[in-house]
This record gives structure tokens, C-alpha cells and sequence, in this order.
């Protein structure tokens, strides 16, 4: 059977959200306070890749990005975070921000720079991710949505 399209995830799939992000190493607290904002991509029944899409005034911070190791590599986190992006552009957010520990270099291919937390704007530090959930020494990392550009990155 082939795996599923992008999907909004729903309360019954808080558990195994929460499963796939503390398995991996991501803080899963404060899935359930952060409610439809989560995405996912099932195989059958089970979650295989998620990521979820924090909004904060102008700004969404993008997080919980996350494949299953087995389904890795075929794209699907790719395919989620960008999907997410343009959930920010059309949301009318004008940057996205996320916190990695272990693939600011991932990011960094899909168009993110680095950037100082001194720099980022209150509204994305006042989030729980940055301010209490991600480590002190997790990378930062940005990008811009310009309105005039359809797409950040060229399609693989
Ligand atoms: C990072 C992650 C989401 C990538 O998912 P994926 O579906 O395997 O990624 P894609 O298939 O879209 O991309 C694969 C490419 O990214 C590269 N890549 C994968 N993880 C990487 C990492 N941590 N750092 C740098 N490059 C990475 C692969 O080498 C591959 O490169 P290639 O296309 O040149 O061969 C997945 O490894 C994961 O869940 N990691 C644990 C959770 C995590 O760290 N999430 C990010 C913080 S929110």
C-alpha cells in the first residue's frame, strides 16, 4: 500500500505524535497544547513523519520535524517542512523560524541561515520551544518568505 499524503493531525494521533518525537530525541510536552497544529504522513495506521507549524505574530516558528529512521531518506521530511513553509506564505507570515540540535545542515540545503537568538523577534522566543522545551545549545536557524517568490527551494 503506498504511504499517505500530508495530513492535518487530529487529537486521536496526539499518542503517537508524542512517540515519534520523544523516540527521536525532540521534546514532545507541548504537543497537546499546540493541538491542529501538527502535520503528519501515515503508513497505513502508523505515523511515520510529522512536523508541526507554531504561529507567533508575523512569524511561525517551524518545529517537531521528524521521519520515522526506517522511512527516512525518500524525501518526506523534505516534503513536510516545505509543505509547512508554505503554510507560513499563506498565512501571511513574513520568516520562519526553527531550533535544531542535530540538523541545522538539513536546513541550511532547504535555504535557512543561521541567525544569533539575541536576533530573533520576542514573539518567536516567548514560544515554549525556545524559551523552556530546546536546549541552550540548539542551533537557530531563518529564512524569509518573500511574497514574490513561489518557491524557496528548486524541487528535487
Ligand atoms: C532530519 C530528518 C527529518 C530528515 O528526514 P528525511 O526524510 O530522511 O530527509 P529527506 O529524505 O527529506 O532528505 C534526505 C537528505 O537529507 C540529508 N540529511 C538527513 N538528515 C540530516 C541531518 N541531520 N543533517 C544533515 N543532512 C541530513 C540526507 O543525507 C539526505 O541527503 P541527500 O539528499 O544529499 O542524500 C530525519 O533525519 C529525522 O527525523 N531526524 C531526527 C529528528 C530531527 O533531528 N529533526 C530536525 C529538528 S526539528
Amino acid at each position: 500500500m503506498p504511504i499517505g499524503p500530508i495530513v492535518r493531525l487530529r487529537p486521536e494521533h496526539l499518542n503517537q505524535l508524542e512517540a515519534l518525537l520523544a523516540g527521536n530525541d525532540l521534546p514532545a510536552e507541548d504537543c497537546a497544547e499546540q493541538g491542529d497544529n501538527f502535520y503528519g504522513i501515515f503508513d497505513q495506521d502508523e505515523l511515520i513523519a510529522a512536523g508541526g507549524l507554531e504561529a507567533a505574530a508575523d512569524y511561525s516558528l517551524l518545529r517537531s520535524i521528524v521521519v520515522k529512521p526506517h522511512y527516512r531518506g525518500r524525501g518526506l521530511g523534505r516534503a513536510i517542512a516545505e509543505f509547512l513553509l508554505e503554510q507560513a506564505r499563506s498565512q501571511g507570515r513574513v520568516a520562519v523560524y526553527l531550533l535544531t540540535e542535530t540538523a541545522a545542515e538539513y536546513f541550511e540545503k532547504m535555504g535557512f541561515s543561521h541567525v544569533a537568538r539575541a536576533h530573533v523577534p520576542a514573539a518567536i522566543a516567548s514560544t515554549r520551544q525556545f524559551s523552556s522545551l530546546c536546549p541552550d545549545s540548539a542551533s537557530c536557524l531563518m529564512t524569509d518568505l518573500p511574497r514574490d517568490c513561489p518557491r524557496l527551494t528548486e524541487p528535487r
